[in-house]
């Protein structure tokens, strides 16, 4: 029987104003979610997992049922250890679905038990990805409207 704990599992390279829109709204719709960096010692991203762990922290200190972690390996193998039934996934546009739509598949697949919910992002953040902030922020761009306030100098400094 899977439990109502969410997991929102991502990559956070680096956490988005997109990003925290869904956090925020799954934050009234759960008791407790947890936002999971995935920690993939293949793909360094351009953030260390402990900087993007401590990037959301500092955006998601206004919530007190948020809870920040990591995970390595299988998202599901992850999901089982910590007890938790929900998936939660965002979706900007139809170019999204396919991807996701895949990777809810397979997580069906492997884990029946466990369910992938979609939110779709208000459409004030839908042109935001952390690809563009990083992008943006390399060529010394303004990014202040893409990402928390509170981690605007952690994401100009890693470009200095
Ligand atoms: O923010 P992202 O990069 O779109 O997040 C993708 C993420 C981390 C959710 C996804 O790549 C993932 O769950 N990776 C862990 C490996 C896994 O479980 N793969 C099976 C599903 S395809």
């Amino acid at each position: 029987m899977p439990t109502s704990l969410c997991v929102y599992p991502g990559s956070f390279d680096p956490v988005t104003l997109g990003h925290i829109d869904l956090i925020e709204r799954a934050a009234k719709l759960f008791p407790n979610l947890v936002v999971a960096v995935l920690n993939n010692p293949d793909k360094q991203g351009t953030f260390t997992t402990e900087r993007r762990l401590a990037m959301l922290a500092k955006a998601c200190a206004h919530l007190s049922n948020v809870k920040i972690d990591s995970f390595g390996g299988l998202l599901v193998d992850y999901m089982r250890k910590a007890g938790a039934g929900i998936v939660l996934r965002g979706l900007r546009a139809v170019t999204d679905f396919e991807n996701e739509f895949q990777m809810a598949q397979v997580n069906r697949q492997i884990a029946p038990e466990i369910e992938t919910l979609f939110l779709m992002t208000s459409p004030d953040y839908a042109y935001i990805s952390s690809s563009a902030v990083r992008q943006i922020a390399s060529f010394g761009g303004d990014v202040s409207t893409l990402v928390p306030a509170c981690i605007l100098e952690d994401v100009y400094q890693a470009y200095r």
